[in-house]
């Protein structure tokens, strides 16, 4: 039997395969950060997929901490019953559960929607806003520098990171994932290279995570006992300074964390440093979960050009990581599950529905979702 088909724990979460659909922007949410039928199409698109996770997109606690304007927020009670309404629908089609990711953009807020291709809007622009950040450093040199954030608006963000959480319990996500990557506001504050402070919140390394662990606590303590909590980091900057945040420093990261409770670490990499120098190809980032599978016992996503189901399979049966995120081949083929399940010669539970569409000499590759 597939390991890649067996199901896993996320804390008190069981997925029923090993399978996450990991978080992707759709800049498709209105300019009040509400979400639009795109979301809607797109849940329940991921619902039949018969993979065993869907992490939402990158959801701001704040306004400000939006990468785009057409980002969805998660910062008042409009917003939740609109997620909670879809929510509520897509589920009486799949017994998938869905999780949502909590963002704040920090110096990357502030863009265009990345077709549209202007880049970051200075605040002055009718789109952009002030951002902020650890230091008035920007990610571009030609970028308006963010705002230093002072310790008062430090609690503000960590009090709306459980706000957004507790409404995401509402809403009815079953899992909360804490977006602390691609060099996003927490990632801004793990990392030396953007953050210059001398207060508690810079310097060495336990103040560089004290942000992130106090939004973990913070959420932990917002949403119900044992409500499962995950964390994505960036692995590493992918810059040779020894002042980069890197492997080390995750592994670091993530003993603290499992010792607080997290249920998972999603491993992924760069985003922080426009220099960054990413070596990159079929299971680059493979080896950052590795390194930090080695050092707790909580499951390990790994993500990352994994688009094949042998990849996939043998990721696993090399306990190289514990669960597969997949985020562009599962854009381009939404079936991925099922195409990989028939590739392993494995079964997967889909919507009866779709039943009469088993391929002819695949006599074992379906059965209806329970
Ligand atoms: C369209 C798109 C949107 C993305 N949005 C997010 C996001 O909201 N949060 C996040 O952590 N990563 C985001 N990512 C990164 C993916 O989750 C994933 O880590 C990355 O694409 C590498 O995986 P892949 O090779 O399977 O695509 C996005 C990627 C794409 C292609």
């Amino acid at each position: 039997m597939s390991l890649l088909f067996q199901s896993i724990q996320f804390g008190s979460l069981k997925l029923s395969n090993k399978i996450v659909i990991a978080p992707m922007c759709q800049y498709s949410a209105t300019d009040q950060g509400e979400i639009s039928y795109w979301h809607e199409e797109q849940w329940a698109n991921y619902a039949l997929s018969g993979a065993g996770l869907c992490i939402v997109e990158a959801t701001a606690v704040q306004a400000k901490g939006r990468i785009s304007y057409a980002d969805v927020g998660l910062w008042n009670d409009v917003q939740r019953d609109q997620i909670k309404a879809v929510l509520a629908k897509v589920k009486t089609i799949s017994p998938m559960p869905f999780a949502i990711q909590l963002a704040h953009a920090g110096r990357k807020a502030s863009t265009d929607k990345p077709w549209d291709g202007r880049g970051q809007l200075p605040p002055n622009h009718a789109q952009g806003w002030q951002t902020v950040s650890a230091s008035e450093i920007g990610f571009n040199p030609t970028d308006h520098p963010p705002h230093a954030l002072t310790k008062t608006e430090i609690q503000v963000i960590i009090a709306d990171f459980a706000s957004a959480a507790k409404r995401a319990v509402e809403a009815g996500f079953d899992l909360i994932e804490i977006h602390a990557a691609h060099g996003y506001l927490l990632h801004q504050f793990m990392s030396p290279l953007s953050n210059h402070r001398e207060d508690e919140y810079g310097g060495s390394f336990e103040n560089r995570i004290r942000f992130t662990v106090a939004v973990f606590q913070a959420i932990q303590h917002a949403v119900p006992k044992g409500f499962p909590i995950g964390i994505r980091i960036s692995a590493t900057d992918w810059m040779e300074s020894d002042q980069a945040w890197n492997v080390e420093s995750s592994i670091e990261l993530s003993k603290v964390l499992e010792a607080l409770g997290i249920d998972y670490i999603h491993v992924s990499s760069g985003g922080l440093h426009a220099q960054q120098d990413i070596k990159i190809g079929a299971h680059y980032q493979v080896p950052f979960a590795t390194a930090i599978k080695n050092h707790v016992k909580i499951p390990v996503i790994t993500v990352g050009l994994i688009t094949e189901a042998e990849q996939a399979e043998q990721i696993l049966q090399s306990g190289e990581a514990d669960a597969i995120g997949l985020a562009r081949a599962i854009l381009y083929d939404p079936r991925w599950p099922w195409h990989a399940a028939a590739q392993l010669g494995e079964t997967i539970a889909i919507a009866p529905q779709y039943l009469r569409c088993q391929p002819y000499g695949l006599k074992a590759l379906f059965k209806a979702f329970t």
